[in-house]
């Protein structure tokens, strides 16, 4: 049996409010689908921003709200296809009861693990866009994820708020998803003309490469290039229900989301051929990590 990965799960997540998660979770799905990925963006947010980003809303049939309170309600019953390559798993404002619906079950952090498990649906690429705090939702989405990725904004105040998330990680890491890693900042609404952020993020880059050594979840996190810039189409995407790239291919959000995007994949493709070429060297397999 090969245990090469063959979807990428990424939880969006940051517990400050306003910092990029939901634009950053749209965008960068858009752009893996736009590469010809089949990918799936889960909100898992009551503000149901992402789905609303990309138009889904509305009278919409069972939601993620189900899929989490009842285990008979099945992923692909409640994912919509959005656009080509593109699936959602949507949000309504009712999304705020799972907190209580599932006070006092054993597994409620493990249900959107356990329904994307289930699920005869297949994706190369799963973005999970997390509330900004850390209740049920969020817990959720990091136990269901391999990877976190940490949208952020380049300011002394975030960087401090970087190390209480590291520390968040760890712990639902050793309590309820040991194979979790923390592998990249995505800095948004990136101003590179002041030398206040770029100090914040020589910073972060430093930290990370320090970390190398170390054991820790964010051993081999990164803070990804391009940042992204501020940029107001990005602000104004989300009502027309578009992302950036069906709204203004050309503006710098859809060139630094492009960017990314073309890396997330090229990184995927390469760690899959490196652990292809592994598993064949040695068929009993290494345990194969990202
Ligand atoms: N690069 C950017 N340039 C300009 N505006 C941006 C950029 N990125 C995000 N925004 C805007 O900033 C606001 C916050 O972004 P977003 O909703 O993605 O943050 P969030 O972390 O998901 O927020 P919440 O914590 O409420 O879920 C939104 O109005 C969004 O359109
Ligand atoms: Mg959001």
């Amino acid at each position: 049996m090969s245990s090469i990965p063959t979807t990428r799960t990424i939880a969006l997540m940051n517990q400050k409010g306003g910092v990029g998660k939901s634009t950053t979770a749209v965008n960068l799905a858009a752009g893996v689908a736009l590469r010809g990925r089949r990918t799936l963006l889960i909100d898992l947010d009551p503000q149901a921003h992402a789905s609303l980003h990309l138009g889904v809303g509305g009278d919409l049939g069972p939601t993620a709200y189900d899929v989490l309170v009842d285990p008979t309600v099945k992923l692909e019953q409640a994912t919509i296809k959005a656009r080509e390559n593109l699936w959602v798993l949507p949000a309504l404002t009712d999304m705020a009861g799972v907190e209580t619906e599932l006070a006092g079950d054993n597994d409620r952090v493990q249900r959107l693990k356990h329904a994307i498990e289930a699920s005869e649906l297949k994706f190369d690429f799963i973005f999970i866009d997390c509330p900004p705090s850390l209740g049920v939702l969020t817990l959720n989405g990091l136990v269901a994820a391999r990877e976190v990725f940490i949208p952020m904004q380049a300011h002394f105040l975030a960087l401090q708020g970087l190390s209480e998330l590291l520390k968040t990680v760890k712990e639902v890491g050793k309590s309820a998803n040991p194979n979790l890693r923390v592998t990249g900042v995505v800095l948004c609404v990136y101003d590179g003309t002041t030398s206040h952020s770029r100090e914040v993020v020589a910073e972060m880059d430093g930290f990370f490469e320090q970390s190398r050594q170390n054991n820790e979840p964010w051993k081999s996190a990164r803070v990804y290039r391009p940042a992204v810039r501020r940029n107001v189409k990005l602000a104004e995407a989300p009502s027309f229900g578009k992302s950036i790239f069906e709204y203004d291919p050309s503006c710098p959000g859809s060139q630094d989301y492009g960017k990314l995007a073309e890396t997330l994949t090229t990184e995927w493709d390469n760690l899959r051929e490196r652990l292809t070429a592994k598993v064949t060297v040695n068929a009993v397999g290494d345990p194969l990590t990202i």
